[in-house]
């Protein structure tokens, strides 16, 4: 795979910051956009741009088949057993808020149990403890071991208590670590529970196989795997949201509606109010059709030779001083690398690396419970991908560099300074 051709289709990292060459390394963040994906969105609005399940002109009928096309090529893309299954949304967030507003108005309508992992971003906590709040529904959180790797032996104390729904995420956006989606299914099937899994940071890097992984419902944002913000997926096996009620009520939901009774479509409509963001679907299809034709493989083998550089680099680098969070690199560990400067706060690395054309995130990751489980107030993360290299990594690890330097004066001048 020539990498350097790849880095090509994405006219933002020809840029410079502070006078260097831009070195994006936040797509956990956010992923930057290739060419290809652009152009599908411009070109929407330039030629196919109407509303759609609406009109009876062929403008519509245009723009209906390009956004239906884009369901297919999304349920390709997960290899789901019908298109129906694929519900576009915002992102990974609005969709868990709609699962936990259809559950509340159902099974969950007086309350009931949830689990959720210390791991999990916020959009797959807060949700959680808004019904806690409204319905008195029982929160537990299941804990990780020292490695950042889920606690197995706590999930099944936690499925002892037969909750309703068990929710994971596949990848953490903090410590790279990829649950064991598939086994974790047929525990929670065997609890009699549901299975809702985020995977917001698993769809970038991995091949997403809803048959082969068991779970009940997934949920993805678009804008991290190359696709515009603003549009996101929420899958769910259709026997489930055949029975599920909607969250949203609006235009396009709708059978029929009169003053005392309304009748609603079928899925996906019935989960699909108001007008969608067609582009945004068109866009992530675009974007599901670039990282196939790149090939799960490849991205791989890419991204581990990157995180493998920043492992070895922060042990020979900065023995001591640089403080890695998650799995080692492996088969379980995606290229996120959250790691703490001893004695720096992250905010502190984060603009001084920035200054030398480096971004990198730093902060609680919307992660507070994490935070809290790690005894540690903030960390910086780089999540590199398709579009970086290791001379990425060691432009990073160069600018550390420059952080331990200046550091490393304050604390001579400390002393002095009282
Ligand atoms: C694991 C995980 N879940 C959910 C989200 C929320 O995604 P969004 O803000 O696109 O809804 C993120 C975003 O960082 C994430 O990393």
């Amino acid at each position: 795979m020539d990498w350097a051709r790849v880095r090509a289709d994405f006219p933002i990292l020809e840029r410079t910051v502070h006078g260097k060459p831009l070195v994006y390394l936040d797509s956990a963040a956010t992923s930057q956009k290739p060419r290809p994906v652009v152009r599908a969105v411009c070109d929407y609005y330039e030629r196919l741009n109407a509303n759609v399940h609406r009109g009876a002109y062929q403008l519509s009928e245009e723009a209906t088949e390009a956004y239906e096309g884009a369901r297919t090529r999304m349920a390709r893309f997960l290899h789901a057993s019908d298109p129906s299954e694929v519900v576009f949304v915002r992102g990974a967030t609005e969709a868990i808020n709609v699962v936990a507003t259809s559950l509340s108005r159902e099974r969950l309508k007086s309350g009931g149990r949830v689990v959720t992992t210390v791991m999990e971003h916020h959009s797959n906590i807060v949700p959680w403890q808004l019904l806690r709040a409204d319905r008195g529904l029982a929160v537990d959180f299941v804990d990780i071991d020292e490695d950042g790797r889920l606690d197995l032996a706590d999930l099944d104390r936690k499925l002892a208590r037969r909750p309703d729904l068990v929710t994971v995420t596949y990848v953490s956006n903090v410590l790279g670590t990829v649950n064991p989606i598939r086994s974790i299914a047929e525990k929670v099937h065997a609890a009699g529970s549901l299975l809702l899994v985020d995977a917001a940071q698993a769809v970038p890097h991995r091949r997403v196989d809803v048959q082969a992984l068991g779970a009940d419902l997934l949920v993805f944002s678009g804008h991290k795997m190359l696709g515009p913000t603003g549009i996101g997926v929420l899958w769910a096996r259709r026997s489930l949201l055949d029975t599920l009620p909607p969250a949203l009520g609006g235009g396009e939901m709708i059978r029929e509606v009169h003053q005392d009774r309304v009748a609603f479509r079928d899925p996906p409509a019935k989960f699909e109010a108001g007008t969608p963001n067609i582009a945004g679907a068109i866009g992530l299809a675009a974007a599901a059709d670039y990282l196939d034709a790149l090939g799960w493989e490849a991205i791989a083998e890419h991204e581990q030779r990157m995180l493998t550089r920043a492992v070895r680099r922060a042990q020979e680098d900065f023995p001591g001083r640089l403080t890695t969070y998650g799995p080692p690199p492996g088969s379980d560990r995606e290229a996120v690398f959250a790691f703490a400067v001893d004695g720096v706060h992250a905010h502190d690395v984060a603009s001084i690396v920035d200054a030398q054309g480096v971004a990198i995130r730093s902060g609680q990751h919307c992660a507070g419970p994490l935070m809290d489980r790690l005894k540690v107030s903030a960390l910086s993360r780089a999540s590199p991908y398709i579009y970086n290299s290791e001379a990425d990594i060691d432009r990073l690890f160069d600018a550390l560099g420059e952080v331990v330097r200046i550091f490393a004066g304050h604390e001579r001048r400390a002393p002095v300074a009282g």
